[in-house]
């Protein structure tokens, strides 16, 4: 039997070459009186994007204040200052200019001005939000799908903790999306995007559920055209077509479409790599690609049918031995193509040697945060989770 779902998408995507002029335009059609311009580091002020911006808020009469400065795996104390500059200037429209990061800075911010009390209490699971300022994005990286997600991910960094929350509330109302802004990306976060949006529809394709075929086919096409499309950004980072091809893919791995009827997937690899962002500050795809191969060999005893057709479906494995060597050659054949891209598939390739203690420590928090269990492909208890870090080291 089919699984009953949910579907809400409610993001305009505006999508091609030049789009980010547009923004003005969109942000009167919302009807805002002043906005947040919301950015990261160094990469929107150097490549001239936060300038086209201004202007084009400038042209459409839209006043606005700035706060740069979003790190990766961003800061919770950052949020506390957006929201305190939120309500200084009255502002009520948010827009974010970079990737999952500035995107989910932005949320948070947006759900502490309009919630009383701490923000934080969301992400520790203590209450749910009952408002979010509206917001939109200039997506200006492929990769966490922030634009089109229900999902917020922010960093306590005193506490080094990473915890997400999930809620309808902060969907962007829309999504600018030029492939040509993610040009001047480093060719690690480009590969490190591609492996955030093959995990998201990985995530969901292993699952315990009865699979619509449609999904199932859906999510299949999607995670081959991403590696093929990311084959080719390896060797020409300036190639429109593959841009094009990996953004919206990234979108569409992440707004839902790929989890319909799957009962919501597994995560568990997800929830892991949190723990690691949290402690030690990886590059989320990165962290992904590093402990999926573990995880994978660690479950897929227990859902070897759903193992199976990923590799022969999404890998192209030809089945010639038993069930159990089609889907270790599947495992491999991914491990594979995180290598070609460059990408890890350990720990060390990572960059990191969690000690003992701190594998404990993160196994124990990834419990907490899980409510009991991570995953459910197998259920993943605090021992469970210690071994697969200490398989990926
Ligand atoms: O700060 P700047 O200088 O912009 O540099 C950024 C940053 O260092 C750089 N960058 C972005 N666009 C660029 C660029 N550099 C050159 N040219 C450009 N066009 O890339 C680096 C990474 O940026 P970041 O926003 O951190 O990347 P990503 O989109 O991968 O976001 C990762 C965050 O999203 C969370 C992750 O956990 C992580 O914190 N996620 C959010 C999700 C959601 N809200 O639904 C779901 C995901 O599973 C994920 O957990
Ligand atoms: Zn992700």
């Amino acid at each position: 039997m089919y699984q009953n779902f949910e579907y809400y998408t409610p993001t305009k995507v505006i999508f091609g070459k030049e789009t980010e002029l547009r923004t003005g335009e969109l942000i009167r059609e919302q009807g805002s009186k002043k906005v947040l311009i919301h950015f990261g580091g160094k990469s929107a002020a150097r490549s001239g994007l936060l300038d086209r911006i201004r202007h084009s808020l400038e042209e459409a009469g839209i006043s606005y204040v700035t706060l740069g400065g979003v790190v990766p795996n961003p800061h919770l104390s950052l949020v506390y200052e957006g929201i305190t500059l939120c309500k200084k200037e009255s502002v009520d429209f948010i827009l974010a200019v970079g990737g999952g990061s500035v995107i989910d800075s932005a949320k948070a911010i947006g759900y502490g001005v309009a919630n009383e009390g701490d923000v934080w209490d969301f992400f520790e699971g203590k209450r749910e939000a009952e408002a979010c300022l509206p917001l939109g994005v200039v997506l200006t990286i492929a990769a966490a799908g922030s634009e089109m997600s229900d999902g917020c991910v922010i960093t306590d960094e005193r506490e080094g903790l990473k915890r997400a929350y999930d809620a309808d509330l902060c969907r962007p109302r829309f999504a600018v999306m030029n492939p040509e802004l993610t040009m001047t990306l480093p060719a690690y976060q480009t590969a490190s995007g591609v492996a955030d949006i093959l995990m998201h529809t990985m995530e969901r394709y292993f699952n315990h559920s009865h699979n619509m075929e449609i999904t199932d086919v859906i999510s299949e096409a999607l995670m081959r055209n991403v590696m093929k499309y990311a084959r080719i950004l390896v060797d020409e980072p300036q190639n429109y077509e593959a841009r094009a091809e990996i953004m919206w893919a990234g979108s569409l791995a992440h707004n839902g479409l790929t989890g319909c009827a799957t009962g919501g997937g597994d995560w568990a690899s997800h929830n892991l790599e949190h723990e690691l962002g949290g402690m030690f500050d990886v590059a989320h795809g990165a962290g992904l690609a590093a402990i999926w191969g573990s995880w994978a060999r660690y479950v897929n005893h227990a859902a070897k049918d759903r193992f199976e057709k990923f590799a022969v479906n999404v890998l192209g494995v030809v089945p010639e031995g038993t069930k159990e060597e089609t889907i270790d050659k599947g495992i491999r054949a991914m491990e594979d193509f995180y290598r070609s891209i460059h990408m890890p598939t350990s720990l060390t390739e990572l960059g990191i040697s969690p000690t003992e203690e701190q594998i404990e420590r993160m196994a124990a928090s990834c419990e907490q945060a899980s409510g009991g269990a991570n995953g459910c492909v197998v259920p993943l208890k605090k021992e469970d989770m210690a071994e697969i870090y200490r398989m990926a080291l």
